[in-house]
């Protein structure tokens, strides 16, 4: 298969746990027989620096001539939250993100069994969590319009849904419920928010197609809860933008690190695959940064496209670096292994090389 990827490494971290999701692609390009061409292009802070806009023209224009994008992270301290409303890094996420009309944000959540003493709940509690987060990606209050009086006082975003823009990702959500454990919990604030119950009663609608899932409703306080204390019951999680956002960062404490949890962000032709971890600035080129999350989005890449077993030959690798110990700091205090070590066991493994032992 041939695939033209644009590349976007972003910023801090982003270039380094890339690099080693490239390395990962091309091991699987060499063992499969697939020829993936890699095309890099600026975007968020870097690209600020460099040609005073985050998300630049040429950029924009490669990743809609792509068959998709893998994207490492945005955000640089130096340029504050202040800008970020649209002149920030963050910004040119956002609206690459809408340009591509990526709608639907798929966070799965699937702890490693190598890790379920990392977590620092309990391990019956993590052992056998398995479910995907459905965030909607291109609306609510993340595009809403913003507001600020002239005396800078008084600000106000608008949480703005329409049907059209629930009912695009809730089939989404229902068609995953569907080839899993086919249940599906909505999560609002429909005792609050009138987006919310507009949510609630286009999704019960959408439902009555999908007879054979379970749907059940949570609102966002009591999910944030229910997400630590009792995650198994969960099977696939339908959301909007804002809640999505905060409950797979929270999510992430059942994995035991947030360096381990890559997404897929699709809808309209293209599709992006980014970690849900940001730029963590602190680690900018100190080779300490988990790489996993990147190769993983890599593999949902893969996955994508049908190309599943050479996903499912990324996954496993992560589980044999993971049982060897060849993990980043965020999984093991006493590591001697950088993100540059961990990537390249996991591109060995891909390549079925058997100096593994070595490690
Ligand atoms: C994410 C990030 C972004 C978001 C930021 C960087 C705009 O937190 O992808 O989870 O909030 O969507
Ligand atoms: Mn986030």
């Amino acid at each position: 298969m041939n695939l033209k990827v644009a590349v976007l490494s972003g910023d801090g971290i982003g270039p380094e746990v890339i690099l080693q999701a490239k390395k990962a692609l091309y091991a699987v390009g060499v063992v499969y027989e697939h020829d993936f061409i890699f095309e890099d292009a600026l975007i968020g802070a870097v690209a600020l620096d460099k040609t005073g806009s985050s998300l630049p023209e040429q950029t924009l224009n490669l990743c809609l001539n792509t068959d998709a994008v893998l994207l490492g992270a945005i955000g640089d301290p130096k340029y504050g939250v202040d800008t970020a409303s649209d002149s920030g890094p963050e910004n040119g996420l956002l609206k690459l993100r809408k340009e591509l009309g990526l709608f639907a944000n798929i966070r799965p959540l699937k702890p490693f069994k190598g890790l379920l003493d990392v977590s620092p709940l309990k391990r019956e509690i993590v052992e056998g969590v398995d479910f995907v987060i459905y965030r909607e990606l291109t609306a609510g209050i993340y595009f809403g319009e913003k507001k600020l009086n002239a005396s800078g006082t008084v600000a106000s975003d608008l949480c703005e849904y329409s049907e059209d823009e629930i009912t695009r990702i809730a089939h989404l959500a229902f068609q995953s419920a569907q080839k899993r454990r086919k249940k599906l919990t909505l999560v609002d604030m429909a005792n609050v928010l009138e987006s919310s119950r507009l949510w609630r009663k286009v999704v019960k609608k959408i439902s009555t197609d999908y007879p054979d899932v379970v749907l059940d409703f949570l609102f966002a306080d009591n999910a944030a809860k229910q997400i630590i204390s009792n995650p198994k019951q969960f099977d696939v999680i339908l959301t909007g933008n804002l809640f999505g956002d905060m409950l797979s960062d929270e999510a992430s404490v059942i994995t035991g690190s947030i360096g381990v949890l890559p997404s897929a962000s699709l809808g309209g032709k293209n599709a992006l695959f980014e970690p849900v971890h940001g730029s963590y600035p602190h680690a900018k080129g100190r080779n300490i940064a988990n790489p996993f999350a990147a190769i993983l989005s890599a593999a949902m890449l893969l996955e994508h496209f049908g190309l599943t077993e050479e996903a499912k030959k990324i996954y496993e690798g992560v589980e044999k670096a993971i049982e060897y110990n060849v993990v980043t700091i965020d999984l093991n205090s006493d590591t001697k292994f950088g993100t540059n070590e961990v990537g390249e066991f996991v591109s060995n493994f891909i390549l079925n090389k058997d100096d593994l032992m070595y490690f």
